[in-house]
């Protein structure tokens, strides 16, 4: 994947540890191997080390692998593929397409992504300023995270397919009523997106009995973990196995 420099746009080549572009702008390459391309220090630091450790920790279990396997199914080895927000990378480094480029905010989620998967791409960088040329990517790929949808449509080629990966209604339905007196389902209305329409929306789920070690990770990588109050946290201590439903959506659009 070539990409391009932050500051000025031109291409960066990489010298060794460094990637470089004609103006000298230089970013190192961090031991892991990710490149540090990210430019504005007003925005979120992305994932903290302690939900990236709990993410890994869980979907290295393999409970979400049925997701992993749809999306593979959508994706060709020929294709070149832009994962933006790209976590720890366990969807990333498993995608089959030779090219893969994984995108975030973590420098952690980084650092391990970087460090499994030594025939990716992995850039720390905001997904709202891909430092990316347009129409660089036949996929690009979103799953559980914020929508950057002008960058999206930017870096997309023509016919290129853009998939997001959201909870549907009932995801995680038994932990919200182990965790909260009134659990509420997730919304999940269309998204529209202007320069893409939607091809296809599909709906998988699965249920898992999950041990104690498997909840707090669970919890922990999830935004339930910022919003719970002390007192409802703890229902979850005293809860040591839990049928737990994972019900994804997953909405296709085409580039037009
Ligand atoms: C819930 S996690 C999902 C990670 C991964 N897609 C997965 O499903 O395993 C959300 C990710 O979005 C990243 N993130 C949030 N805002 C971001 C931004 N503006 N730019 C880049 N990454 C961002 C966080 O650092 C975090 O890794």
């Amino acid at each position: 994947m070539e990409i391009r420099c932050p500051v000025c746009k031109e291409a960066l080549h990489r010298e060794e540890n460094t990637y470089r572009c004609i103006h000298g702008h230089s970013f190192d390459i961090a031991k892991e191997g990710y490149v540090n391309l990210y430019r504005h220090k007003s925005e979120t630091s992305g994932d903290s080390k302690e939900m990236i450790l709990a993410r890994r920790n869980f979907l290295n279990k393999d409970h979400y692998r049925f997701l992993l396997e749809e999306l593979n199914r959508c994706i060709d080895e020929d294709d070149v593929l832009v994962d933006l927000a790209c976590g720890e990378g366990y969807y990333t480094s498993k995608f089959k397409a030779k090219d893969r480029t994984g995108i975030d905010l973590s420098k952690q989620g980084l650092r391990y992504a970087s460090k499994s998967d030594k025939d990716g791409t992995y850039i720390l960088s905001s997904i709202f300023d891909v430092p990316l040329y347009d129409r660089c990517a036949d996929k690009v790929l979103t799953i559980f995270a914020p929508i950057a949808k002008e960058e999206i449509v930017r870096i997309l080629k023509e016919e290129g397919r853009f998939l997001l990966v959201r909870p549907d209604e009932d995801h995680l339905f038994e932990l919200k009523e182990t965790l909260y007196e009134k659990p509420y389902r997730n919304e999940t209305e269309e998204i529209a997106i202007e320069g893409l329409i939607e091809e296809k929306q599909l709906k998988i789920h699965q249920k898992a009995i999950l041990n104690k070690e498997e909840l707090h990770d669970l919890f922990l990588m999830t935004p339930y973990s910022n919003t719970t109050s002390p007192s409802d946290k703890k229902k979850l201590d005293s809860c040591d196995e839990l049928s737990v439903t994972f019900a994804f959506i997953i909405d296709i659009y085409r580039k037009v």
